[in-house]
């Protein structure tokens, strides 16, 4: 199902644009897939040091963003999305350059199997990059926003930064609360996409891939 959007997402390719590339066991099909038309591209911006490995495995060019400039099209995963488009990112730990990588792009399709669209994000914990000088404060404030932070274990970001993750939120106001958790001092970004979100979901079915628009 997810090789299946991520075949979907190939359609949104234009000819000599360079693209952002999330992370991710989807995100790795994409880049799987793009490896047979890299021809056709200017170049990609990856959004984790994994992701740029594999893309120079297949000989696909990876730029630097400051060098890209604006980028077309921004293709990645997510954890869970609503029917709004606002997502929950970070499974993999790559959410800040995620973040980057999608605010520079006009176009953001998100690539998931079906099980990925909720009616209510939470369920899966959220993610949250923080300074690790601050990962007491930040868990103090997040247990006060309702939710109950765990320290992903011997897991160090791209960035050198540890990752919470907050169980037991129920999110009905996601541009409220990515904006809220910006603003605890120590957070380097929380994994909700929802002030900036998908521009278009594809999702994964046993029947092929679906479009859903917010
Ligand atoms: C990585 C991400 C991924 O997009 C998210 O975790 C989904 O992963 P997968 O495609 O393996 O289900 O946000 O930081």
């Amino acid at each position: 199902m997810k090789k299946a959007a991520a075949e979907a997402a190939l359609d949104y390719v234009e000819k000599g644009g360079v693209i952002g590339i999330g992370t991710g066991s989807t995100a790795n099909h994409f880049i799987d897939l793009l490896a047979g038309i890299k021809g056709q591209i200017d170049g990609t911006v990856a959004s984790s040091i994994a992701s740029a490995e594999r893309l120079q495995s297949h000989g696909i060019r990876v730029m630097d963003l400051n060098e890209a400039g604006q980028l077309a099209l921004y293709v990645d995963g997510a954890d869970e999305s609503n029917h709004s488009l606002h997502l929950i990112k970070g499974g993999g730990g790559a959410l800040t350059r995620e973040k980057i990588v999608a605010g520079a792009s006009e176009k953001f399709i998100c690539i998931a199997d079906e099980s990925k669209l909720v009616d209510v994000m939470g369920k899966f914990p959220l993610p949250v990059e923080v300074i690790p000088m601050a990962r007491e404060l930040v868990a103090r404030e997040l247990t006060r926003l309702g939710g109950k932070s765990v320290l992903r274990e011997g897991y160090v970001t791209d960035n050198g930064n540890i990752i919470l993750d907050v169980h037991g939120l129920e999110i009905t106001d996601a541009i409220a609360l990515e904006s809220r958790l910006n603003h605890i001092p120590g957070v380097v970004t929380n994994g909700l996409f929802a002030i900036r979100p998908a521009d278009v979901l594809i999702l994964g079915t046993p029947t092929g891939a679906k479009t859903v628009t917010a």
